[in-house]
């Protein structure tokens, strides 16, 4: 893979909620590190393809996991038919060449794991390549952004503290329900009056929060809903599919979900 693959070639539909844009652009034209807060399917990721395209960077992602180690990151040597070579992992490519390296769900990772990014999200800006010998200094280009679910965290698994404060940061949430309506529409070619239909639905939903649901029905669900609709699916069979199976196995809260999109329909 080159760094050209990771360009983004057409723009990434994006409704902006608030100040965003211009506080990202603020925050990349300083270099300074940005972790986007917030739940599962509200447009994190959106948002960090919007702006690589709109900055012209390549974006490199990476999903964390707890099984990752710092050599997922940062690479490692391969053996080949002519001996072993070293093999640049997504960071240290997106450090070497410019590009925004997205860690996605970084709680995810394990604390030692996170840790190889700090002397880069400093003055330094530098990555150490520790099994290369190597300090790879970053390319002028380079910003690291981290995603983080506030809602999923316990003592155990939070960020350092000393990560934490490396970063700028900026809430996401749901958007409001006028704009959570029109993305929902174009990007599930439905009417926007259906759009409502469903956002008052996941509205629903969100109160239902910290009751028996971790969290409520997403933007990304909303979607997925109204293109079951748009084949050919009604509203009720819709947000069963794609927002009451998937989020909870509790029969009387899906009840009260179901009843919820009885009161909607
Ligand atoms: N502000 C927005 N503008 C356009 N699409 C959005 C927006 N917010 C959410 N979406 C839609 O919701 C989907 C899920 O958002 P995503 O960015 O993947 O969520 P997250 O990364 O927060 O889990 C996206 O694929 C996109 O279709
Ligand atoms: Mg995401």
């Amino acid at each position: 893979m080159t760094l050209d693959d990771y360009r983004l070639s057409a723009e990434p539909a994006y409704h902006p909620c608030g100040q965003e844009i211009a506080h990202y652009r603020a925050a990349y034209a300083a270099r300074l590190p940005v972790m986007l807060k917030g739940p599962t399917g509200c447009g994190k990721t959106r948002f960090v393809e919007h702006m690589a395209w709109a900055l012209e960077r390549p974006l490199i992602t990476v999903s964390c996991h707890e099984d990752m180690t710092a050599s997922d990151l940062v690479g490692r040597y391969l053996l080949g038919p002519e001996g072993t070579h070293w093999q640049d992992g997504p960071l240290t490519l997106a450090v070497r060449h410019g590009a925004i390296c997205y860690l996605d769900e970084i709680v995810e990772a394990r604390q030692d794991t996170t840790v190889i990014i700090h002397a880069l999200t400093d003055n330094r800006r530098i990555l150490p390549l520790e099994k290369k010998g190597e300090l790879v200094q970053a390319h002028p280009d380079f910003q690291l952004v981290i995603s983080y679910n506030p809602g999923y965290q316990s003592v155990l698994k939070d960020l350092k503290e000393s990560t934490k404060q490396r970063f700028c940061a900026m809430d996401f949430d749901y958007p409001d329900p006028g704009i959570e309506a029109a993305i929902v529409a174009s990007q599930a070619g439905i009417s926007e009056g259906t759009a409502r239909q469903l956002v008052q639905i996941a509205g629903k939903s969100r109160n239902l929060r910290g009751q028996g649901l971790d969290e409520g029905a997403s933007t990304r669900m909303l979607i997925h809903a109204g293109r079951l609709m748009e084949a050919g699916l009604d509203l009720r069979q819709a947000c069963q599919l794609a927002l009451i199976t998937p989020i909870t196995d509790d029969a009387d809260m899906r009840q009260a979900l179901a009843a919820a999109v009885d009161a909607c329909a």
